[in-house]
């Protein structure tokens, strides 16, 4: 197997596409083509996706500033939109270490130029399909920056409606949950068909049909919640992403619980 990273620009991928739909400028006509044919279903998606950067951004702050979590396992990381998890965190207590996960090697070329770490911090890259919990644990770059015997927050930002459980999702998170000792954090956020099935419908199929979110699965509220089994949700709980602990720092777009049409959520290991 060869290292150097393989990036496919004719075929749509959900990172270079929800970069499309945050403004960024990383990706390709293939993304753009299919975040407009989405967009034309869902009007509201880029407004979607600015609240689900929001709620990140509220969630680190939070486990940073008042759970006392300094360490971040984030798998799904995403194109490098600013500001990152680590720069909110660091914003907090600069020696916040954060090791950022994702399979797309585009990632990996933007991850490596742009995150930044304080000199009292420290953050690492890994390039690991999480489907494979296990290469995330043994990765090197991931021992040499948490320390396990420690709280860690994972955080599954927008990635799990991206795996199926044929694929192994449930198995995934319970793995990595499980290496964590206790006093670590569970934060997610999960796209539904809960709140409007109809669009969300048409929207999956036109991810199927682009072939730009192949193997995932939209999942019902009660099934999110599975993958918090085991785990106490700090307050307000699984709710619309919109609604999980809003303040007034943050200028967003008004959006209806059906646009939003994902949910999210913060839990603690006992
Ligand atoms: C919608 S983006 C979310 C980015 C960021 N977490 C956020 O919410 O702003 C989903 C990310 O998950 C990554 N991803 C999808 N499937 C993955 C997998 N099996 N393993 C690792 N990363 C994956 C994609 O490459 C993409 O960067």
């Amino acid at each position: 197997m060869s290292d150097t990273p393989k990036i496919n620009s004719g075929k749509p991928h959900p990172a270079r596409v929800y970069d499309y739909w945050l403004g960024g400028k990383n990706h390709y006509l293939a993304d753009a083509e299919a975040g407009d044919a989405i967009a034309r279903i869902w009007p509201s998606v880029h407004q979607g996706a600015q609240h689900n950067r929001a709620f990140m951004h509220r969630a680190t702050r939070y486990l940073v500033a008042e759970a006392g979590v300094r360490q971040f396992l984030d798998i799904g990381t995403g194109i490098p939109t600013e500001p990152n998890l680590h720069q909110v965190a660091q914003d907090v207590d600069p020696r916040c270490r954060v090791v950022y996960v994702d399979n797309d090697p585009i990632v990996l070329v933007y991850a490596s130029a742009l995150l930044r770490s304080t000199p009292e911090g420290r953050l690492s890259y890994v390039q690991v399909d999480a489907t494979d919990p296990e290469a995330i644990l043994a990765a090197p770059e991931l021992a040499d920056t948490l320390d396990l015997t420690r709280p860690v927050a994972l955080s599954l930002i927008a990635l799990l409606h991206l795996i199926s459980d044929e694929r192994g999702a449930g198995d995934m998170v319970r793995r990595l949950v499980d290496a964590l000792p206790s006093g670590s954090y569970l934060m997610l956020t999960h796209a539904t068909a809960d709140l409007n099935p109809q669009l969300m419908a048409r929207v999956a199929a036109a991810y199927e049909q682009r072939g730009a979110a192949s193997g995932g699965q939209l999942r019902t509220r009660e099934e999110i919640l599975r993958f918090f089994d085991g785990l106490e949700l700090v307050d307000p709980g699984l709710v619309v992403t919109s609604r999980w602990r809003p303040d007034d720092s943050q200028r967003l777009p008004e959006i209806t619980d059906p646009e939003m049409s994902a949910y999210a959520g913060v839990a603690r290991k006992p």
